[in-house]
C-alpha cells in the first residue's frame, strides 16, 4: 500500500530538509527522500552541503589555517613551535566527524518535527487522483503519494568534456576533500569559489598549487577592487593563478596528470601535476527524477524550470535550490525551501534575491551583498563610495590580520546602501550587518550612526559608511 503525505520532498540538502521541517511546522504530513549514503552505507542527509560541500570544506579550511598559523605566524607572537607535524589522517578524520554530526543532526530534526525520512532514490511515477505517485528505490523502497512535491535534488560537479572524474588523480570537490596524502604539485582548473577554497587548503598543507582560469578577469563577478586585493594576497601566499588561459588536452600519466594549455600571451604550455582539481561550475541533478515520465519541464540548461515563486509547470510540484536558476548557495536553497513550504500552506512569503550574500572562505575572506561598482556604472546609477582599510582598524592590527578593506556603495541622492564589499578578516560574519541594512533599505548614514563596539572589526564597516560622506574618523 502506498503511503500518503501532504508533501513529499525529494532531496535532503539545505533546500529539501529545511522545506520539509518548515512544512511540518505548518502542520503538514511530510516525507523527505534522500539518496546519499555515507561511507558506512547508511543514510547521510544534508546533501552536497553537508557531505562534500560547505561543511567539510570549512572544516578543512579551519584545520589548514591552524597549521599555517602554527608554521608561519605564531613566531611573531613570541610563540615557538618545535617539531610541527601534520597528521593528515587525523585532520581528515575530524572533518568526517563534523560531517557525521551534521548528518545526525538532520535525522534528529526530522524525528523532532515528525518528518518521515526515506533513504533511496525517488522518481515521479504518475499523476494520480490524490496528487503524485513517487517511487522510492533503495534501502527504503516504497511508493509514496503526495498532494505536493518539492524537488530539491541539487547539483554535481561539471566535468571537462572527455575528462571524467576518477576521484584519484582527476578530482571533483568530492575527491578533493579526501586526498590520502598532500600532493607535491596540485593543479586546479577554474579559479572560482571551489578552486580558491580547496586550492588554499592544500597549499596551506604544503602543496605547490597552480590554478588555471579561463576567464580574462580574476573573480569576474566580484567587485574589481576586492578581486584585485584578493589576487595580490593569494599570490603573496603562493597560490599561482593564471587567468585568460585555454585548457587543452588533459592526460592521466603514470606519475600524475599532464595539462596542456595556451597561456594569456598565446604561448603553448604544459603543466605536470600529481593531482588535478576540476572546479568549473556545477550541473543540476535531474537524471534520476523521472521528469520525462510526468512532463516536468526543464530549461535549456537542464535546470528544473520555475517561476519566481519556485512553481514548476506541473500543479503541486515545486523546485528549489541548486536544481533551479539562481546562485548555487546553501542559504539561497534554504530561503526558497522555507518560502515554498509557506506558499503550500497558503502564506505569501518573499525571497529577496537582491540581498543574498556571497562569501568565499579564503584567507583573507571575501564577502559581498548587492551591486558591485562595475554593475552600478553599467546601470548608469549615480552612486557614492566609501572604503576603509583593515590596516587602520585597531582590532585587525591586534589580530595581526590587516589585509583588505570594507567598501560601501550608496545612492548619490538618497544614500540608500546599494552594495557592500569586504575582503579581510571575518568578512563572512561582517557582511550580515550589510544584509540587514539593505533588507531594511537603510542608508550609509544609518550604518555610520550605529554604535559599534570598540575594538572590533565591525568598526571598519562603520568607518566605510562614514567614508561615503568623506568623514571617516580613523583614516
Ligand atoms: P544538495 O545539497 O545538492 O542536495 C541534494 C540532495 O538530493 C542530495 O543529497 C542528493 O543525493 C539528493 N538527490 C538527488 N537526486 C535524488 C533523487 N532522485 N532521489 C532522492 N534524492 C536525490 N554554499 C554556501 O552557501 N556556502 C558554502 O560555504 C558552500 N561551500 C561549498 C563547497 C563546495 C566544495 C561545494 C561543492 C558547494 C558549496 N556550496 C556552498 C554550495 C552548496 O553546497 C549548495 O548550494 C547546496 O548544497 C544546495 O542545496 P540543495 O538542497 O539545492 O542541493
Ligand atoms: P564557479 O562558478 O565559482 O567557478 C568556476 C570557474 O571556472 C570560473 O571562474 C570559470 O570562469 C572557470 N572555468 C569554467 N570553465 C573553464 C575552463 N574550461 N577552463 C578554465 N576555467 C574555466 O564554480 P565552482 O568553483 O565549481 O563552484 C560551483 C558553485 O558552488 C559556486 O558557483 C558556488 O555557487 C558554490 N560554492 C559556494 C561556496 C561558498 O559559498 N563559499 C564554496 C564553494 C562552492
Amino acid at each position: 500500500m502506498a503511503k500518503q503525505f501532504d508533501l513529499v520532498v525529494i532531496g535532503a540538502g539545505p533546500g529539501g530538509y529545511i522545506a520539509a521541517i518548515r512544512a511540518a511546522q505548518l502542520g503538514m504530513s511530510v516525507a523527505c527522500v534522500d539518496a546519499w549514503s555515507g561511507a558506512d552505507g547508511k543514510a547521510a542527509p544534508g546533501g552536497t552541503c553537508t557531505n562534500v560541500g560547505c561543511i567539510p570544506s570549512k572544516a578543512l579550511l579551519q584545520s589548514s589555517e591552524h597549521y599555517e598559523q602554527a608554521g608561519h605566524h605564531f613566531a611573531e607572537h613570541g610563540i615557538e613551535v618545535k617539531g610541527l607535524g601534520l597528521k593528515l589522517d587525523t585532520l581528515l578524520g575530524r572533518k568526517d566527524t563534523v560531517v557525521k554530526q551534521n548528518n545526525q543532526g538532520i535525522l534528529y530534526l526530522f524525528k523532532k518535527n515528525k518528518v518521515s525520512f526515506f533513504h533511496g532514490t525517488a522518481a515521479f511515477n504518475a499523476k494520480v487522483d490524490a496528487g503524485w505517485s513517487i517511487q522510492v528505490e533503495g534501502p527504503n523502497a516504497e511508493e509514496l503519494i503526495a498532494k505536493n512535491v518539492v524537488v530539491a535534488t541539487g547539483s554535481t560537479a561539471r566535468q571537462l568534456a572527455d575528462v571524467p572524474f576518477d576521484e584519484d588523480k582527476i578530482l571533483s570537490n568530492d575527491g578533493a576533500l579526501r586526498l590520502g596524502s598532500v600532493p607535491k604539485k596540485l593543479g586546479v582548473i577554474g579559479a572560482g569559489v571551489i578552486g580558491l577554497e580547496l586550492g588554499s587548503v592544500w597549499r596551506r598543507l604544503g602543496a605547490e598549487v597552480n590554478v588555471l582560469e579561463g576567464a580574462a578577469d580574476f573573480l569576474s563577478a566580484v567587485d574589481r577592487d576586492v578581486a584585485k586585493e584578493a589576487l595580490k594576497e593569494f599570490t603573496k601566499q603562493g597560490l599561482a593563478i593564471q587567468t585568460n588561459v585555454k585548457v587543452g588536452e588533459i592526460k592521466s600519466t603514470a606519475k600524475g596528470v599532464s595539462v596542456e594549455y595556451v597561456d594569456a600571451e598565446g604561448k603553448e604550455q604544459k603543466l605536470d601535476v600529481d593531482r588535478l582539481i576540476v572546479s568549473i561550475g556545477r550541473v543540476p541533478n535531474t537524471a534520476s527524477l523521472g521528469a520525462d515520465t510526468v512532463g516536468l519541464k526543464l530549461d535549456e540548461r537542464g535546470f528544473v524550470a520555475v517561476d519566481d515563486d519556485c512553481r514548476t509547470n506541473l500543479p503541486g510540484v515545486w523546485a528549489v535550490g541548486d536544481v533551479v536558476r539562481g546562485p548555487m548557495l546553501a542559504h539561497k536553497a534554504e530561503e526558497e525551501g522555507v518560502a515554498v513550504a509557506e506558499r503550500i500552506a497558503g502564506q505569501q512569503p518573499h525571497v529577496n534575491f537582491d540581498t543574498v550574500p556571497w562569501v568565499i572562505y579564503t584567507s583573507p575572506e571575501i564577502a559581498w551583498v548587492g551591486k558591485t561598482e562595475q554593475q552600478l556604472k553599467k546601470d548608469g546609477r549615480d552612486y557614492r563610495s566609501g572604503s576603509f582599510p583593515f590596516m587602520a582598524n585597531g582590532r585587525a592590527r591586534a589580530l595581526g590580520n590587516t589585509a583588505g578593506f570594507v567598501k560601501v556603495l550608496a545612492d548619490a541622492k538618497t544614500d540608500e546602501v546599494l552594495g557592500v564589499h569586504i575582503v579581510g578578516p571575518t568578512a563572512s560574519e561582517l557582511i550580515a550587518e550589510a544584509v540587514v541594512i539593505m533588507e531594511f533599505r537603510g542608508a550609509a548614514e544609518d550604518i555610520a550612526r550605529i554604535c559599534h563596539a570598540h575594538p572590533t572589526l565591525s568598526e571598519a564597516m562603520k568607518e566605510a559608511a562614514l567614508a561615503v560622506d568623506k568623514r571617516a574618523l580613523n583614516f
